[in-house]
């Protein structure tokens, strides 16, 4: 098959591309403008792959999509581009309409426009796959809750409503037009190749570089983190197998407290990085409490049991083995790591946290 991939060259689009030209025998377009949050070096791994292409393309210019499509004649579609950090549409909420709104629109329409088009059996055969968050159900009140297919949507944040929009869309365009689109929801991500304005990452090379560790708030705050690889491998699974209209939530049954995460980054530290920057005795003495995140969500859980019983996915990494991959990932990868925190990275660093 052909697979039109958007936002290849971010944290989980590229591990979908890995995925892909490293497990299946599909070619691959990877669409990507290339922001800040956009690492060609992520593909070094399959970039020279003759099953691979790339076409650094804003998915908000209908034209060029439209001509990516007569060109690529895509079996398959996997949205994942997206402005994703929930602090950035905080402080800037313009590219976050743009991209995942207005693009997210103009992607459907040259889908739409293309899958029209084909013969029946490509026809019925062709999938939009829309990649979403939990964070559109907004947060969890109880701790016995959890984020059910069914749970009525109330986003809290410019990101998760922008992303809550563009559900709506896809759903709309299956509806109205009988595009067949796949919808999923997933909690947080997170693994290598993970750009370090997010918290597992941040933590981590904040450590390393012996800077503070900032919690927002009291850090009682509890996500579901998922290992990125099992996220890319649940994506395949339903993009190929889910019924047209469905929509799935993926998740690890990872609840954890933030707090407690960055404690076990800690851990992790002292046992696989144990020469510590000067003045560092203990890498949990460099734990900071900072001014809470505006309308932050308490509590997210996924409940994922429908795409097992339905699909038969479920994660194969644990937090402690996923979580220690990350950190030895991130020790033994400084090259990326500093590609990645030069320029703009320096900007929002400088903004968000007052350096
Ligand atoms: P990311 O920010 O790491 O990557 C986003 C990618 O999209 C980048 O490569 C960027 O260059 C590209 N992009 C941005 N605007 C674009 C545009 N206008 N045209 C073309 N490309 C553009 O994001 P991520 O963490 O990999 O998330 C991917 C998708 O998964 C997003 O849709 C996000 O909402 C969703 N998601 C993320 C998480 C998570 O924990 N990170 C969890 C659930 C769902
Ligand atoms: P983040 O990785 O930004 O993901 P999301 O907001 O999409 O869940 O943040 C994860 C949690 O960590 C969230 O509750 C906010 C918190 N957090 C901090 O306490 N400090 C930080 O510096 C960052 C970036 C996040």
């Amino acid at each position: 098959m052909n697979i039109l991939v958007t936002g290849g060259a971010g944290f989980i689009g590229s591990a979908v591309v890995r995925y892909l030209i490293n497990e299946t025998k599909n070619n691959v377009l990877n669409v990507d403008k290339l922001t800040y949050a956009g690492n060609l070096e992520s593909l070094r791994d399959i970039e020279n792959n003759e099953r691979y292409r790339f076409s650094q393309t804003d998915i908000c210019d209908r034209v060029s999509l439209d001509q990516l499509f007569k060109d690529f004649q895509p079996d398959l579609v996997m949205h994942l581009a997206a402005e994703s950090h929930v602090d950035r549409s905080i402080t800037g909420s313009k590219d976050f309409i743009e991209t995942n709104i207005i693009g997210t629109y103009q992607l459907l329409e040259a889908a739409r426009h293309y899958w029209s088009q084909l013969e029946s059996t490509k026809k019925n055969a062709f999938r939009f796959h829309h990649i979403s968050t939990d964070e559109v159900y907004g947060d969890l009140e109880s701790t016995e809750d959890l984020f059910l297919e069914t749970t009525p949507y109330s986003p809290s944040s410019p990101y998760s409503a922008s992303k809550a929009s563009s559900d709506h869309l896809v759903r709309a365009w299956h509806r109205t037009y009988g595009l067949p689109v796949v919808i999923t929801n997933c909690s947080n991500n997170y693994g290598p190749y993970h750009f370090p304005e997010k918290l597992i990452p941040l933590i981590i090379l904040n450590a390393l570089a012996g800077k503070p560790l900032p919690i927002y708030g009291n850090g009682e705050q509890i996500r579901d983190w998922l290992y990125v690889e099992d996220h890319a491998r649940a994506l395949y699974k339903v993009v190929t197998e889910a019924e047209v209209g469905e929509t799935y939530n993926i998740g690890g049954h990872n609840e954890q407290k933030n707090i407690d995460v960055v404690k076990s980054i800690c851990q992790l530290l002292e046992e696989l990085a144990p020469n510590k920057p000067e003045g560092v005795h203990n890498y949990l003495d460099l734990i900071t409490y900072v001014k809470d995140r505006p309308g932050h969500d308490l509590r997210y859980a996924i409940d994922a049991s429908k795409i097992e019983k339905d699909l038969g996915w479920t994660p194969v990494e644990s937090f402690e083995t996923g979580l220690k991959k990350t950190v030895q990932w991130y020790l033994n990868n400084t090259d990326w790591v500093q590609r990645v925190q030069s320029g703009e990275y320096q900007n929002w660093v400088k903004t968000q946290y007052d350096e």
